[in-house]
């Protein structure tokens, strides 16, 4: 099963389909801003779904060490595909097959990753299997499902991790009151993103009690400025800009006691020319912004640096996925 391609689809009716790796809290975007690595890192989880008539959800799940949940009620994937099935109406039983390929407790969207690979094929399958009408809604429903799992393993429905895992790209999201605004921003095409993965494991709900709920008003104004310096260097692809936007000052400085040798990675990246360095997503995982001429040095000098620290670690460096559609074959 796990040997499945993302467009195999076997006689025996199982859908598969990939979800990347994502850095969340991208520079000072906490919780608002997050990227997905591309297919070709080889970072990401595969998940099959088969559908019959009847009712209730079977799980396996492989290459996890045994350690996540199997009763389909307290595992992200099948909690966000059920969100579905009742949100557009769905119906049938379905057979899920989980293929852990993220670390857990990593920092690079270990959660979202199955859910939203669980949550592509589960589309696949109803829109193949039985040309499930497309709801203008759809869409909506597919992110509040992942935003579920997201509320199952972290406590909390950010959106940074499962919405770039489901669509690709470089994303600003936030929640208003008409819902949430889902961005997609220009990526320069010299961008590679470099992602230092230690030998440690945080949890994100205990980074995110590692948080103050109230932060000096100081913090507030250097990220808020910072996000909108990350969104015109984005949109001028100027490399200088994108450095001085990736700063952090509300959960990096509550997070980075959590990460050994954070900042020796850190340090060294910036001397072998990392554009940026910041903390993945709740951590421990370190991602840098590079030039591809520069990635693999930078990669490296990050895992010295850890290992100074007495952490061994190892890095994995490529493009960002580019931006895709929700549905398969329609224009949202
Ligand atoms: N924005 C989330 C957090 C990302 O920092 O808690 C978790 O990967």
């Amino acid at each position: 099963m796990s040997n499945m391609r993302e467009d195999d689809v076997s006689n025996s009716g199982w859908h598969t389909a990939f979800a990347p790796a994502t850095v969340a809290n991208v520079g000072p975007g906490f919780d608002v801003l997050g990227l997905a690595l591309a297919e070709s890192v080889g970072l990401g989880d595969r998940c099959s779904v088969r559908l019959s008539s009847g009712t209730g959800t079977d799980l396996v799940i492989e290459n996890d060490g045994g350690k996540l949940p199997t009763e389909p009620s307290e595992n992200v994937a099948t909690v966000a595909a059920r969100y579905l099935l009742d949100a557009a109406g769905w119906t049938g039983r379905l057979e899920v097959r989980l293929s852990k390929g993220l670390p857990l407790g990593s920092g690079l969207g270990s959660s979202a990753a199955s859910a939203a690979s669980c949550l592509r094929a589960v589309i696949k399958a109803y829109q193949v299997d039985t040309h499930a009408s497309r709801s203008p809604l759809l869409s909506e429903w597919i992110v509040a499902a992942g935003r579920e799992g997201e509320r199952l393993a972290a406590g909390s429905p950010h959106p940074d991790n499962v919405v770039p895992a489901l669509q690709g790209g470089f994303r600003l999201m936030f929640d208003t009151e008409s819902g949430l605004v889902n961005e997609s921003l220009p990526v320069p095409d010299w961008l590679r993103v470099v992602v230092a993965i230690p030998d440690l494991q945080v949890q994100t709900a205990d980074a995110r009690a590692a948080m103050p709920d109230v932060v000096p008003m100081a913090d507030a104004v250097s990220n808020m400025a910072r996000v909108g310096l990350m969104v015109s260097a984005l949109y001028r692809s100027d490399p200088i800009a994108l450095s001085l936007a990736v700063k952090d000052r509300l959960h990096q400085p509550y997070r980075e006691p959590l990460i050994r040798g954070y900042p020796y990675a850190r340090e060294l990246a910036l001397k072998h020319n990392a554009i940026a360095v910041g903390i993945s997503g709740s951590g421990p995982a370190v991602f840098a912004f590079t030039t591809e001429q520069a990635a693999s040095i930078v990669g490296d000098a990050m895992v010295r640096g850890f290992a100074r620290a007495g952490v061994s670690a190892r890095f994995k460096c490529g493009a960002i996925q580019p931006a895709r559609q929700i549905l398969l074959g329609t224009s949202s």
